[in-house]
């Protein structure tokens, strides 16, 4: 069988319990994701300025942001920075938790070509320094988002490649996506990515599992959540980030008034 076919899951399924988080190797991860802006995350980053933009416009810098299951990605959180006075960063693995402490005290020189496509909107132009606003605003806080995430604390929120990226079983897809509803506040824009047909994915020597779900999955879970205006589009630029996936999924709303 050829290497990309190999299962990558165990064949009775990962519960989020039951995967090591806090084995999770967050320099991998975040060399292979995010060391430079690859095309779906561009148009991802685009797409989501814009979202806020358009909802939040020029708007104070006194809201609180909210991204469940941060891992070692800072581009929702400076999609948020603008608006945000506090920024929580709420993720489980006990490395991920580390890495994030480190990297928002001053973070590296590979978010200034992630920074740079935000400042097109001129919303973003009036941060004079991300780093250190990032620095003021954000929250690293470690927690399990199905026993220990608060609810109705948020004005705007993300949750990039987390709900279908942590467990095998479409009920805790659904329900993470649910507890990242009732953390926002009503009318709270959002902006929710995930992988598409994602089979599971490998992070250093390690298997993570993954629950494959389709545009119609997103929808179904967000649609009792979100206003009229929900869109979820299906985003496949370049090249992959690797196999086991179809695409990657972009949902933007608003939380119901
Ligand atoms: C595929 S990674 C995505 C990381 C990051 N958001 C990104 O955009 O690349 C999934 C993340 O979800 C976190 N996670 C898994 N289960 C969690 C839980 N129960 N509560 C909070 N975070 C969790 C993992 O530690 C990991 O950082």
């Amino acid at each position: 069988m050829p290497m990309e076919l190999l299962p990558l899951v165990p064949p009775g399924g990962l519960k989020n319990s039951q995967a090591p988080w806090d084995s999770f190797d967050s320099r991998d991860y975040f060399e292979h994701n995010y060391r430079s802006l690859r095309e779906d995350d561009r148009r991802i980053l685009t797409a989501v300025r814009d979202h806020f933009g358009a909802h939040l416009g020029h708007n104070g810098g006194e809201l609180r942001g909210l991204d469940v299951g941060a891992g070692t990605n800072l581009y929702p959180s400076l999609a948020m920075l603008p608006w945000c006075s506090r920024i929580t960063l709420f993720e489980r693995a006990a490395g991920n938790v580390a890495w994030l402490r480190e990297e928002v005290g001053r973070y590296g020189e590979n978010w200034d070509e992630f920074w740079q496509v935000l400042t097109e909107l001129p919303a973003y132009q009036g941060v004079a320094d991300p780093r250190l606003r990032l620095a003021q605003a954000a929250d690293v806080v470690q927690g399990d988002l199905f026993t220990e995430l608060p609810q109705r604390v948020a004005d705007l929120g993300t949750m990039f490649f987390v709900a279908e990226s942590l467990s095998t079983e479409a009920e805790e897809f659904v329900s993470a996506v649910d507890i990242f509803a009732k953390a926002l506040r009503p009318g709270a824009p959002f902006a929710v990515a995930l992988m598409e047909n994602s089979e599971g994915y490998e992070v250093g020597e390690l298997v993570f599992p993954a629950y494959k779900i389709v545009t119609n999955d997103v929808v179904d879970c967000l649609r009792g959540h979100a206003a009229d205006d929900l869109r979820v589009t299906r985003i496949e630029d370049g090249p992959k980030l690797r196999n086991g996936y179809t695409g990657m999924l972009l949902a933007l709303g608003r939380l119901r008034p």
